[in-house]
């Protein structure tokens, strides 16, 4: 029996063979009824990615990303500990990857494994650690951010301020006054910069306004601090899980949505940097063979809902540094897993820069037509007929390799743990 490797090209596959490759899948042969699962679907965790997942609501998404999650920690340990992971968590469902998934034992003996819990590190925000300890949620370490570390666009896009209007003008002069200062400063600083301002008093207000509920976000440190590290966050051999889903006031756009973009635009931008420093030092490392400094692990970032953070039509905070990671990530070696329910929602760029596409059952047309169109060489059907071909079990998809030019239908395996996402149902199970 061959294994199917996908993402790795013909050099690494003669080299590596299948180390450092993940098993997220089993293929299948057949069709529709008859379709019978054969051979492993391993993935290449170890080089740099764009990985889109997609699917309609309920088709295994999230389920999938955590799959993926899980392989990430069951690498070897010589090569888990050379890679750190974020998980954007938007629903906050990610939390119970701790546990182990003991509602799918008999499907997980099918696949000769077995239910367990892997040590995630559930990171929350700072300022939040008062509505999760009353819901009596667990996590385990909490980040922030200086103002300091945003720029004017970011404050511009999250606020959702044209920085041509007056209220533009304001922010724009409140920002450049602050970085004049070389310290950190904090959301009070500047709330008194702007009560300064020569402006009219409404748009004073306004903008105090916004600095006020940003306060609320509980993403800012309150006192004059570098927000918290990166080495924190982006952890060898272990995933963090960012819960960003708890943002109910946001300024601009409904459900937090803005803010959420603002964390992760944050946490890009800092990722992407350090990676740029830290790959030059392990240049350096190889040609000197000593150490030379400490260095972030190659990243890999997993976002769900991804059309939210990058989407095709307008921007958001997180839009710039995302495409920076599409555009450049694989030098200084950055991955990225994009999962959306609306690939014609997601950026163009990013949707066409996938190297790897993992596509659950799609139905509506312009989902289809936008993953036809990246696909389209590789196609001997329509893309619909390979989704009419697809069992209808949970889980089954589509899988496209840029390296070989091959697409698979297969089932992604079942997850080892706990899954909370999916859909309740009022009917309670009985003795
Ligand atoms: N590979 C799989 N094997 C078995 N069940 C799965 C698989 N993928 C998804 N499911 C089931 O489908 C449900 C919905 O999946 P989920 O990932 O939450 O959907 P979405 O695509 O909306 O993110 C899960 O709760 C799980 O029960
Ligand atoms: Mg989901």
């Amino acid at each position: 029996m061959f294994d199917i490797i996908i993402g790795r090209d013909e050099e690494d596959k003669k080299k590596f063979k299948d180390t450092g490759c993940g098993v997220i899948a089993k293929h299948f042969v057949g069709s529709k009824g008859e379709a019978h699962l054969t051979n492993p679907v391993k993935l290449d965790l170890t080089r740099p990615h764009i990985v889109g997942l997609f699917g309609k609501r309920g088709q295994g998404k999230s389920f999938s990303m955590g799959t993926i999650a899980e392989e990430l920690m069951l690498l070897p340990d010589s090569i888990r500990f050379n890679l750190g992971t974020i998980m954007i968590d938007t629903m906050g469902i990610f939390w119970s990857m701790k546990k182990p998934n003991e509602k799918d034992v008999h499907l997980l003996s099918q696949w000769d494994m077995y239910p367990r819990g892997f040590d995630v590190n559930i990171c929350i925000p700072e300022g939040q650690q008062e509505i999760y300890h009353k819901e009596g949620i667990e996590f385990d370490t909490t980040f922030a951010f200086a103002p300091k570390d945003l720029d004017l666009g970011s404050w511009a896009l999250s606020f959702n301020i044209d920085l041509d209007s007056e209220m533009g003008i304001v922010l724009t002069k409140v920002i450049r006054e602050a970085n004049e200062f070389d310290m950190l400063y904090t959301l009070d600083d500047l709330i008194e910069i702007t009560k300064e301002q020569k402006a009219t008093g409404f748009v004073k207000e306004a903008l105090i306004n916004r600095f006020l509920v940003a306060k609320d976000w509980g993403i800012f440190k309150e006192g004059k601090e570098s927000g918290t590290s990166i080495y924190d966050l982006v952890i060898p051999g272990r995933v963090s899980i960012v819960d960003i889903s708890r943002f109910k006031l946001a300024v601009s756009s409904e459900g937090g949505w803005s803010v959420k973009a603002l964390v992760v635009a944050l946490l890009a931008r800092i990722i992407l940097q350090e990676r740029i420093r830290s790959r030059r030092l392990e240049e350096l490392e190889e040609m000197e063979g000593k150490f030379v400094g400490k260095k972030l692990p190659i990243t890999w970032m997993l976002i769900d809902e991804a059309h939210q953070f990058l989407p095709r039509v307008g921007m958001t905070p997180a839009s710039l540094p995302l495409l920076q990671w599409v555009k450049i990530g694989r030098e200084p070696g950055v991955s990225l897993l994009l999962a959306t329910q609306m690939p014609n929602k997601l950026h163009e760029e990013a949707v066409s820069q996938c190297d790897v596409l993992i596509s659950h059952r799609l139905t509506s047309k312009k989902d289809i037509d936008a993953l036809s169109d990246i696909m389209q060489t590789y196609l001997r059907f329509g893309i619909a007929d390979y989704f009419e071909n697809l069992p209808r079990l949970k889980g089954a998809a589509i899988i496209l390799d840029d390296n070989s030019e091959h697409l698979y239908a297969m089932r992604m395996r079942p997850r080892m743990s706990w899954h909370a996402g999916g859909s309740p149902i009022a009917i309670k199970k009985t003795e």
